[in-house]
């Protein structure tokens, strides 16, 4: 148990918190159930998020309600809800240091969401890159309403527990900025409320991108499955995506941003391996492509299978996750409830007493 989950409430209306845990600056990150969590999720956010635990307070969600904002099959959103908590917690998200829970277990990232819609404008929200790409693939009357208010649900579960830092990949950049955008316009309105974020993101691997098209970004959603590694894919499996990776014709097995599917493929094998750019360098010199990619995918699958049996093994028992959820959803409604309270009072609504 976290020491700050049974923190009493000052007349503030912030925890108050043990003076340790005060001095830790806070951090707050999600990830969408909506497909099995990739390798790009895993080196661009969730094989980050372990290291920060022993520097920061942290708190780790699976954004279910982010996962509905397109169409999921109810089944299936639940298995891999489920299954992304426990590929948080084989990468060693640790329950006694971080809180960890489901989004839609804490009321309150709904509720925020809804009174920073009140806040923002439909000129912010049509400016996020991501609701364009979804916006250009179908017409502008189809495209569901939940797409486009995403962005304020996420500014919500940020400013909810005043996070100073939100690690995230490259492609999530566009909305903590619009989140820090969002707090600071409620503080200057209504008064020094929210924390101001600022988004963490890692020099190399914070954009991994597609096997099979390397101009695009590695996705779970993508429709073919050659393009991506997930976590709990097999030995086999992994080796064949990657033989098969996208490259040039070239010989070197050099970092050149030019190279864009080697320099993908060399990127991951920087991130996992934690070497340098020389060090791999003179390590591939001489040696061809086939090579490198053969122990690429032995590395991927060593990084892999040691996560794939504790990932069973949290599968098999289901229980065992509901009750860390159970545990994480106290804490951080404890947390949330109060950050509420305090913005519907700066907005002038009458709190429940
Ligand atoms: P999601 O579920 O798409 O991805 C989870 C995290 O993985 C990162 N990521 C990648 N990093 C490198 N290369 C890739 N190919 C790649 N694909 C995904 C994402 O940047 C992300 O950090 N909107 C968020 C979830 C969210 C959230 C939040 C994040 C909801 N509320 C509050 C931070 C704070 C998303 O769709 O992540």
């Amino acid at each position: 148990m976290v020491a700050f989950a049974a923190a009493p409430s000052t007349s503030q209306g912030t925890p108050n918190l043990n003076k340790k845990i005060m001095a830790k600056e806070i951090i707050f990150s999600g990830i969408k159930p909506s497909g099995v969590p990739t390798l790009g999720n895993y080196v661009g956010a969730i094989s980050k998020w372990a290291e920060l635990q022993q520097k920061y307070r942290c708190f780790f969600s699976v954004v279910d309600l982010h996962a509905i904002t397109v169409s999921q099959d109810p089944k299936e959103l639940r298995y891999r809800t489920y299954l992304t908590t426990a590929i948080m917690l084989a990468a060693g998200i640790d329950p006694k240091k971080s809180v960890i829970f489901v989004q839609s277990h804490v009321p309150a990232h709904s509720e925020l969401a809804w009174l920073i819609n009140t806040q923002s404008t439909m000129g912010e929200l049509s400016r996020m890159t991501q609701f364009k790409d979804a916006a250009a693939k179908t017409s502008k009357t189809s495209i569901g309403a939940g797409l486009f208010t995403y962005p304020t649900l996420m500014a919500a579960d940020i400013l909810l527990y005043d996070a100073h830092v939100v690690p995230v990949g490259d492609d999530q950049k566009q909305h903590v900025e619009l989140a820090r955008d969002l707090a600071q316009k409620f503080n200057h309105r209504f008064g020094k409320t929210f924390v101001v974020p600022k988004p963490l993101i890692r020099d190399s691997g914070a954009r991994i991108m597609d096997l099979q098209n390397p101009d695009k970004k590695m996705s779970k959603s993508d429709d073919s499955d050659r393009g991506y590694i997930l976590i709990t894919d097999s030995p086999d499996i992994i080796r064949k995506k990657i033989m098969s990776a996208v490259t040039d014709s070239g010989r070197n097995i050099v970092f050149n941003k030019k190279h864009k599917g080697l320099y993908n493929l060399l990127t991951i094998y920087q991130v996992l391996s934690g070497q340098g750019e020389k060090q791999i360098e003179k390590h591939f010199l001489n040696k061809g492509y086939g090579q490198f990619k053969q122990e690429l995918a032995e590395l991927i699958i060593k990084t892999l299978s040691p996560m794939q049996t504790q990932i069973n093994a949290y599968m098999k028992n289901t229980p065992r996750l509901d009750k860390i959820l159970a545990q994480g959803a106290r804490q951080a409604n404890q947390i949330a409830d109060l950050k509420l309270k305090e913005a519907y009072k700066k907005v002038g609504l009458v709190t429940k007493r």
